[in-house]
């Protein structure tokens, strides 16, 4: 979900839609909007922002104070009365909510029994009838009144609350929800991450678990915590680029992502990688550097895309760093009772920083003492502040919900990772790994020259559009790829897509096989490559559909194939920064001839932070 909340001498409704649209790929299923005057007004509705803003196009909606929601349902359905803004009972606050509140159920019927009536099936809703139960019988302060509350509160939540009766007062909290502060001249921006604030001002601070922000009009930002001990905001400076907010001509996010590849492995490397002088240099986890070298064993935890970088991070450190890795997902690894020893190393991916379960899984694994390094790409994020360290993969705002440059990132930094290890450990040679550092460096440019396969990949999206299944092959370093290229296609065409192993296809997914289905093989000319071509004539004496992604000038495959794709020579290692590229065109191009909505895929969020 994401939240915005304004206050200052500005209208608020402008502000606050401008932010919900920036925040919209978060989730997308309900949204909705308070804004104060002398008067506390309130629409929301059911569907996108647009809906909202269609819906209040001809209300009255001046007033400098305001907050606004965009909801992706977790407790009751998507419809109008379930979406944010919720009211008190006296309907004098309003608050709008990220995340859950786990008892909310006992609360709920103390409060009903004492007389209060719910208007929606949300936990929200219970938790400003009680924020407003204590301010009035306690004859506290708003403020005081929600340090209260939430302290009775088990679970996680980011809100902001307005009160019709002080107009010059937002009241921000947050634990396990992103929460930031916008402070501009006289005037305080609240939002779920950076991007519907960036425009307006720089200067920024993010809350910490179990804060609470008072800002008053006019006044200094006043933090707190629950426990009712002052704090010292500590103000950061933003550096993301408004263009990186823009679709900047592209018809979708997701397509400016994809083409935006080459610059963001760069910016990934920059700094850090220096081909020339054979140096690869991770300034984040420096001081742990030593702990990854003594490491008997890493552990990767992450989710969805994130997860498949992990699995590419498994290969890389387990051949040139010679540590075993073993790669989880963080929802399973955190509920069944890991082994998990001090001199572990756990490596956490994630693009949003705040995915629930690799934050869960990350605290666990901390509890047992191993060491945890963070691969994030939003700075600040709450992953990237609860691991010892880590090094952040600049790949810029993500906002196609479907994750692209994120991932490329991912494993460009999980390369780096297992570069610097294999030459502090020495079990790579001076020569080979300044060969890869090269290679490396090369890598931009490459994924430039694969981008231009886009037209081919029109043309083979052509044939393939209104087929109902696929199946993806690698083998090596290309299994995770073809796994992330089957994940993207589901996300966003809705066509059902399974990755697997190219060997292990005759286990079972070869029963699927027949003239109707397409086969998508990443069938690059290293490694395994001769298997691979074995299991292309399984599949083409099944009669399946062969679609090839090949090294330049392959012509075995091609001889086989019915359609091929070719991309630039690399190191074997490095080809999931290459391979990966073509398949997000085949699924960004078949979703958009389905008249998919491509950034905005149905039931998917953009960051889950529930579990
Ligand atoms: C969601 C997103 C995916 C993402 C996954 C993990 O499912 O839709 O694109 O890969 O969460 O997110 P993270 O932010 O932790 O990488």
């Amino acid at each position: 979900c994401g939240i915005v909340a304004y206050i200052g001498p500005r209208q608020a409704y402008p502000i606050l839609i401008k932010g919900l649209h920036r925040l919209e790929y978060r989730g997308y299923d309900s949204a909705g909007v308070a804004v104060l005057n002398s008067d506390l007004k309130l629409y929301k509705c059911k569907g996108k922002v647009a809906a909202l803003e269609e819906a209040v196009k001809d209300k009255d909606l001046s007033g400098n104070i305001g907050i606004a929601h965009t909801r992706w349902a977790t407790h009751g359905e998507p419809n109008d009365v379930n979406a944010h803004p919720h009211f008190s009972y006296s309907r004098n606050l309003a608050i709008i909510h990220n995340g859950i509140i786990e008892n909310y159920a006992p609360l709920k019927n103390e409060l009903i029994n004492r007389g209060f009536r719910f208007e929606s099936e949300t936990d929200t809703e219970v938790l400003i009838h009680l924020i407003e139960d204590i301010e009035i019988n306690e004859k506290v302060s708003l403020a005081e009144a929600v340090q209260i509350a939430l302290n009775q509160v088990v679970g996680a939540y980011a809100i902001v609350i307005i009160d019709k009766n002080d107009p010059d007062t937002l009241i921000a909290a947050r634990k396990g929800s992103p929460l930031v502060v916008g402070i501009g001249e006289n005037e305080f921006f609240v939002a779920s991450d950076a991007t519907p604030i960036v425009e307006y001002t720089r200067e920024v601070v993010y809350l910490n678990d179990e804060e609470i922000a008072i800002l008053h009009r006019n006044k200094e930002i006043k933090i707190k915590t629950i426990t009712n001990i002052e704090k010292t905001p500590y103000i950061q400076t933003l550096e993301i680029n408004l263009s990186a907010l823009e679709k900047e001509g592209f018809d979708h996010f997701m397509l400016k992502e994809i083409y935006e590849q080459p610059r963001s492995i760069r910016d990934s490397m920059r700094g850090r990688l220096k081909a020339r002088e054979g140096i690869v240099l991770l300034g984040g986890i420096i001081d742990y550097q030593q702990k990854l070298v003594n490491a008997k064993r890493i552990i990767i935890i992450a989710c969805g895309t994130s997860w498949h970088a992990g699995l590419v991070g498994e290969y890389l450190f387990e051949e040139l760093a010679r540590i075993p890795v073993e790669v989880e997902y963080a929802s399973e690894f955190r509920y069944r009772n890991p082994v998990i020893y001090e001199d572990d190393v756990v490596i956490a991916i994630s693009q949003s920083g705040e995915t629930a379960d690799t934050l869960a899984a990350i605290e666990l694994a901390k509890s047992k003492g191993a060491t945890i390094i963070g691969v994030c790409n939003v700075v600040g994020s709450s992953i990237a502040r609860a691991t010892h360290a880590g090094s952040y993969t600049h790949a810029g705002p993500e906002i196609g919900v479907a994750s692209t440059k994120a991932f490329t990132a991912q494993v460009t930094l999980l390369t780096l990772m297992a570069l610097m290890l294999a030459d502090s450990k020495g079990t790579i040679s001076k020569s080979r790994f300044n060969q890869l550092l090269h290679e490396l460096d090369d890598i931009p440019g490459k994924v430039e020259e694969t981008l231009k396969v886009n037209d081919k990949i029109i043309e083979i999206a052509t044939v393939f559009k209104d087929v109902r299944n696929a199946l993806y092959l690698g083998r090596g370093y290309n299994f995770p790829v073809a796994m992330e290229g089957a994940l993207k296609l589901k996300e966003i065409s809705y066509i059902h897509a399974e990755g697997y192993p190219a060997a292990e296809m005759k286990h079972g997914p070869i029963a699927l096989i027949d003239e109707e289905m397409p086969v998508v093989v990443v069938a690059t000319n290293k490694g395994t490559y001769e298997k691979v071509v074995s299991n292309i004539q399984e599949v083409k004496a099944r009669k399946g559909k062969i679609i090839a992604i090949v090294t330049e000038g392959d012509e075995t495959v091609k001889a086989l194939a019915d359609h091929i794709i070719e991309v630039p020579e690399t190191e074997e290692m490095l080809v999931p920064l290459i391979a990966t590229i073509p398949l997000q065109l085949l699924s960004y191009h078949i979703a958009v001839m389905r008249g998919c909505n491509v950034d905005q895929p149905r039931n998917l969020a953009k960051s889950v932070t529930v579990e």
